[in-house]
């Protein structure tokens, strides 16, 4: 459905067109047939195959509610042209080295989870790679703004790179922040994002953040949820 929306805004002008945008996924895609509300867990294949079967690339990382089938389902959907699932993998795609951890810390009998000591040592090694983007399903603690998330991740992001990091899981009313550190949290739970690439912007100005002085973005609406999927 987002797909398919995007897609029209794409014919209309209103975006460039799809073979020139890349699609980053943060997780937990799953809603129910009737689309009467979002959650739920659920295979979600349909919807990263919508996207790589029109934009120039889909890349991403897997929620604590998505799934892709059994084990050996899994790994041929991995292969398949034009999306990267990412899950402690880095990849360059339109220019960006993006790099993503799939799933949360949780109980490891679970899918889509980790202990907290294996998902953190996994930010660290992805934060040394020298990336541009970093997605993921969890979201950094932000107490400041009362906004729900990872505590150890934010400690991370705190004396990491001044990198875009993409997240979701935990939904903020205010989902754009950044860190002392320079990076930029974006944190997209309910929300569409467009981020366009402005290079002159940058160029003058080297102490702005080239996404961030370029951002616009698009909020979709849906049936409202628990700020935290994971309390389902
Ligand atoms: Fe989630």
């Amino acid at each position: 459905m987002l797909a398919g929306e995007l897609l029209t805004l794409c014919e209309l002008g209103t975006l460039p067109p799809a073979d020139q945008i890349g699609v980053l996924l943060t997780g937990d895609l799953h809603c129910d047939p009737e689309l009467a509300r979002r959650g739920g867990i659920g295979d979600v294949r349909s919807v990263w195959e919508a996207f790589a079967a029109s934009f120039a690339f889909v890349a991403g990382v897997a929620g604590n509610h998505d799934m892709f089938g059994s084990d050996a389902d899994f790994a041929a959907f991995r292969r398949g042209a034009g999306r990267h699932i990412l899950d402690l993998d880095v990849r360059t795609l339109g220019g960006l080295k993006v790099g993503g951890l799939s799933g949360i810390v949780g109980d490891t009998k679970r899918p889509n989870r980790r202990s907290s000591e294996e998902f953190l040592d996994a930010i660290a090694l992805l934060l040394l790679e020298s990336i541009d983007v970093l997605v993921l399903h969890d979201a950094p603690a932000l107490p400041e703004r009362n906004q729900k998330g990872n505590e150890g991740l934010r400690a991370l992001l705190d004396v990491g790179p001044p990198i875009v990091v993409a997240c979701g899981h935990h939904h903020w009313d205010d989902p754009l922040v950044e860190l002392a550190s320079g990076a930029l949290i974006l944190n997209v739970d309910s929300r569409c994002v467009v981020l366009r690439n402005v290079p002159e912007v940058a160029l003058t100005d080297p102490f702005r953040h080239p996404l961030q002085t370029n951002t616009c973005s698009i909020t979709f609406e849906p049936p409202r949820r628990s700020s935290t999927c994971s309390k389902k």
